[in-house]
């Protein structure tokens, strides 16, 4: 299967995870000058939620989606009526990717490759946390989650089912979002929402 190497042993605690990952050199992006972030929430949350991998802002600070897409998340997130507090927030990938240009640190999409060596560490995680609905935010984490890529817009709207029950729904990254404007954004904000409604939903159903 995908992604499935020769670690040691999974991790049994998020705390475990958290440790292990800060460790992992299974590929070339935790050789960069970064730190692990680990996903955060409630460690039997019914809804998870798969980010690609943190960004500058949340490598400085050590958790997920504290930067601008993170920002973002949390203002549909509140419109939408989830509660991020009762929601466990992880990426598919735990290391920051970026090249280095003076100062800055320019934002780098892992590989399908990296994606997939990561993904051991997101199994780890669901097999804790066994989340009832997973939305995936961007084709990275659709990636990791599905073992293949997928097209969005093909995928968005309908939830797929996992292995142990668990429903996946994919949506865009909110970065995406962040890099239109005009009518194209309008556009894509609403089928955002949508998407993110359809889950709320769902999540009062069960
Ligand atoms: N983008 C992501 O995919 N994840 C984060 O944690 C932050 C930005």
């Amino acid at each position: 299967e995908t992604g499935a190497l020769e670690f040691e042993d999974k991790p049994e605690t998020l705390g475990a995870i958290g440790t292990a990952i800060e460790k992992c050199r299974k590929c070339p992006i935790g050789e960069l000058h970064n730190q692990a972030v680990m996903g955060e929430g409630p460690r039997r949350a019914s809804l998870m939620i798969v980010g690609e991998q943190p960004g500058d802002q949340e490598d400085q600070g050590g958790r997920p989606f504290i930067g601008p897409a993170g920002q973002l998340l949390d203002e549909y997130l509140t419109r939408t009526g989830i509660e991020r507090s009762e929601t466990y927030v992880t990426n598919a990938v735990k290391h920051f990717k970026y090249v280095q240009r003076g100062k800055r640190r320019i934002h780098q999409s892992p590989q399908a490759k990296e994606i997939d060596t990561c993904r051991w560490w997101l199994e780890a995680e669901r097999d804790i946390v066994k989340p009832r609905l997973i939305l995936a935010l961007g084709a990275s984490a659709a990636r990791s989650l599905l073992g293949k890529t997928v097209s969005i817009s093909k995928v968005r709207g309908e939830p797929i089912p996992l292995e142990g029950g668990t429903e996946l729904w994919v949506t865009a990254h909110p970065s995406y979002l962040l890099r239109l404007d005009g009518e194209a954004q309008e556009k894509q904000a609403a089928l955002f929402e949508a998407d993110l409604a359809a889950v709320r939903e769902r999540l009062a159903q069960q």
